[in-house]
């Protein structure tokens, strides 16, 4: 349930990172001050990518889709959607619009691409109207689900195992259920 966006071109940060240690490690072998100051500038710009990608782009896309002054009705086209970062940030500003994604979901383009992570990224709580409850039942992992469901601002976060009739063999396979409100 807790969103995850990927890393965008992430052979991008490893072959930076990788000439940076190389620069940085070779500079202190043969005492080379501006070999290692070289690695150095390599590693921030490692440090950089990847503020950019993990926090820098969702902070830009969400200035330029207020930008657009949706009214909320609209239906949004998103061209290279990979995991949904820019989908998603369009489709909770269309309460009664529609956000739709395309794709190659090329792995070089973004770390973990695919259209299994984006419809992850799109599930449950965005979807639940305020005041409405989710309830939500399976075997394993509710547990990790609860925490996600509390993370993501649901209140009431309950979860219970459902007795014999959930058993799936015995109560080692026990059907779990987590109940949660938007609020
Ligand atoms: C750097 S990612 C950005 C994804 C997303 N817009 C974001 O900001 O997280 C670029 C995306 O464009 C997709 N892409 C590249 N060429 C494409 C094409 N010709 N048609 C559709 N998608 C394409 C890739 O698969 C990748 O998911």
């Amino acid at each position: 349930l807790r969103a995850h966006y990927g890393i965008d071109a992430p052979y991008v940060p490893v072959v930076l990172g990788l000439i940076g240690v190389i620069a940085v490690v070779a500079g202190v072998l043969v005492s080379a001050t501006w070999l290692i100051g070289v690695g150095v500038v390599f590693l921030l710009e490692v440090a950089v990518y990847l503020q950019t990608t993990l926090r820098g782009k969702f902070r830009l896309w969400d200035k330029l889709l207020d930008q657009l002054a949706l009214s909320g009705d609209e239906r949004v086209l998103d061209l290279g959607c990979g995991r949904g970062a820019v989908l998603l940030a369009a489709a909770r500003r269309l309460p009664r619009g529609k956000a739709q994604g395309v794709d190659l979901w090329r792995s070089v383009d973004q770390s973990g691409n695919g259209e299994v992570a984006t419809r992850h990224n799109a599930e449950a709580v965005r979807v639940l109207r305020p005041g409405g409850r989710l309830v939500l039942a399976y075997l394993r992992y509710t547990r990790r689900y609860a925490g996600y469901l509390r993370e993501a601002g649901l209140a009431g976060v309950r979860s219970r195992t459902l007795g014999p009739d959930g058993w799936f063999a015995g109560p080692w396979q026990a059907m779990s259920v987590v109940t949660a409100t938007k609020p």
